[in-house]
């Protein structure tokens, strides 16, 4: 494997140095000393121990007792433990831009994750990944990425799906870990888009790398036929029986605990079982960037997971050494032995996942919540900061007035069942009102000329209007709001922005977040992104919107991974059977 950090080590190729000094025949670089350390294989927490480093990679665990060839630098860690860097095996990096995410994580005891590309890619094709995975390089924690399956609505949402040669491209990578997560109901498919992603999977199982999964709804004969084509994972258990069933089928199973959803106390039951739990993860799915600061990052999932009494010896081997071995990164991360990059995290004791200290390739980056290295800035081209390309009076204008309930047959809405889940709901005017109901407009955003107006049931927006380009697997940037006027303030602004989040009411603007990159990232620092985004959410829930997290309601509303009804510029999508529907049921 080629060098993965600058700066952090040496290639682990190189190992002429290494064995002579686990020999004592040359010094090392770094001990570390007078430690407990944690071996992820006998799973036992070895007193007394000492850890040799050389070129950024452990020589030797050693007795402390015995000593070195002389010249390294020494840290007595008077009895701290340590424990293999976390390795996040599935998340997300929008909103905050790579090198403020990395500074972000830093300080968590996170040593690597590895991170999803689609949102690069939705609108901007392979000019998106390249700019997201060329960020993710270099950087002073090792970010491993997925190739996008980019599974759009319908073929139609998909404006720059990765040909072949590309995927080939990314999977030579070494960073490259396999394809995405890939959506079950898209696999599945049985015309243009399934042929597409079921080649990608096959491709990718070629080039002997691993397949992401997404079974959330599948169950039965439709889960193993997914299972079949040669998926390896899933993140979407949310409940014990989820959980077995997609265990018994051989998929490693990633328990989601972060901003999406918080799975962890339900699925606690599982390690009753007499299950191998060196077939689970924990991983995060994406912590937005506000609660990373106010609850944590796979830290905190660490710290819930030893509170809830997981042993400790599963909790560090499910958010690290499990992870590495999925990914077929054992021997270069996720235990502490020889060979293997010196990425650890030293804590006071098994049960107290509070970092004192981070290292990565030997190198300290992190102390007492400190960050100790700088995350490599990354230059973005202009093209990639104006990827709105749209009209916010030409779009409205050709969009026409937002629909309202007609006076004789039925309308289909999608209707709130959660934050997330949705349903197809059919209603005429007698049975909703004007203030149920919120018209919600979806724009292609690279043309800005095609767009579909629906309706929404239970956001609860009283006034104004909210426009967002931060919509998941989508080319799609999509308006919500009753009234012309606010709906061209936060269209317009939004698009002068570059993409983000605008809430407007009439013509003035009340609360915004920009994202330029890509349309979905700040070049902002974490600091003034989560200040922007706690306005946003505040401001959109002081204007009535039922949900915690209104922009996550309203940024799912372009997804296929979760059920029910969806919308694009070309109309509803109900998932079920991937019908485009219009707004006006027809009836008979
Ligand atoms: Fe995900």
């Amino acid at each position: 494997m080629s060098r993965i950090v600058e700066g952090l080590g040496a290639d682990p190729g190189s190992t002429e140095s290494l064995w002579k000094v686990a020999l004592g025949q040359e010094p090392p670089d770094t001990v570390v000393s007078n430690a407990r350390v944690f071996d992820a294989v006998s799973g036992d927490f070895v007193a007394e121990r000492s850890l040799w480093i050389k070129d950024g990679r452990i020589a030797r665990v050693a007795p402390s007792a015995e000593t070195p060839a002389p010249g390294g630098v020494e840290i007595d860690v008077g009895g701290l433990t340590l424990v293999p860097g976390l390795i996040d095996g599935h998340t997300h990096a929008v909103r905050l831009f790579v090198p403020e995410f990395v500074r972000a994580l830093l300080p968590t005891g996170v040593t690597g994750a590895v991170i999803e590309t689609m949102e690069y890619g939705a609108t901007e094709g392979m000019a998106g990944i390249r700019l997201f995975v060329d960020a993710l390089r270099d950087q002073p924690l090792r970010l491993y990425y997925t190739a996008p399956a980019l599974c759009g609505l319908t073929q139609e949402e998909e404006p720059a799906p990765l040909t072949p040669d590309e995927l080939e491209e990314l999977l030579a990578d070494p960073m490259c870990l396999g394809l995405g997560e890939v959506y079950w109901s898209n696999a599945l498919l049985p015309g243009a888009q399934g042929r597409r992603v079921r080649a990608m999977m096959a491709q990718t199982l070629a080039a002997g790398k691993v397949v992401e999964g997404h079974t959330a709804g599948a169950k039965g004969a439709r889960l193993d036929a997914y299972v079949g084509l040669g998926v390896s994972s899933c993140h979407e258990p949310v409940s014990v029986d989820e959980a077995l069933e997609v265990y018994s089928r051989g998929l490693f199973v990633m328990l989601r605990h972060g901003s999406i959803r918080r799975d962890l106390e339900t699925l606690r039951p599982l390690f009753d079982l007499p299950l191998d739990f060196r077939r689970f993860a924990l991983v995060t799915d994406s912590v937005d960037p506000v609660e990373m600061a106010s609850w944590g990052y796979l830290d905190q999932v660490v710290r819930e997971a030893l509170a809830l009494d997981i042993p400790p010896h599963v909790v560090y081997r499910m958010a690290g050494t499990n992870v590495a071995e999925h990914f077929r990164l054992e021997g270069t991360v996720g235990h502490l032995a020889p060979g293997r990059w010196a990425d650890l995290v030293a804590i006071p004791s098994p049960g107290e996942f509070e970092p004192v200290f981070v290292m990565v390739g030997g190198t300290t980056v992190a102390e007492r919540a400190r960050v100790r290295v700088a995350a490599r800035p990354v230059v973005v081209p202009k093209s990639l900061l104006t990827t709105v390309r749209v009209d916010a009076a030409r779009a409205l204008e050709s969009a026409g007035p937002p629909p309202a309930l007609p006076a004789s047959g039925r309308v289909r809405v999608i209707e709130y069942v959660t934050n997330l889940v949705t349903r197809e709901t059919l209603l005429t005017a007698s049975e909703a009102t004007e203030e149920d109901l919120m018209p919600v407009l979806a724009i292609e955003r690279t043309r800005g000329e095609r767009s579909f107006w629906g309706l929404l049931k239970g956001l609860g927006l009283s006034e104004g209007a909210y426009a967002t380009t931060v919509t998941w697997d989508s080319p799609d940037l999509v308006v919500v709001g009753r009234d012309h006027r606010s709906a061209l303030t936060a269209l317009g602004r939004v698009v002068e922005l570059g993409g983000g989040g605008v809430y407007a009411v009439g013509e003035e603007v009340v609360a915004e977040v920009a994202s330029p990159v890509c349309g979905i990232a700040s070049l902002e620092p974490a600091e003034r992104v989560r200040a922007d985004l706690s306005a946003l959410v505040a401001a959109l829930c002081g204007a009535g919107v039922a949900w915690e997290d209104p922009l996550l309601a309203i940024d799912t509303l372009t997804t296929p991974a979760i059920p029910h009804l969806r919308i694009s510029h070309r109309g509803y999508v109900r998932l079920r059977d991937r019908a485009l529907l219009p707004l006006e049921v027809e009836e008979g």
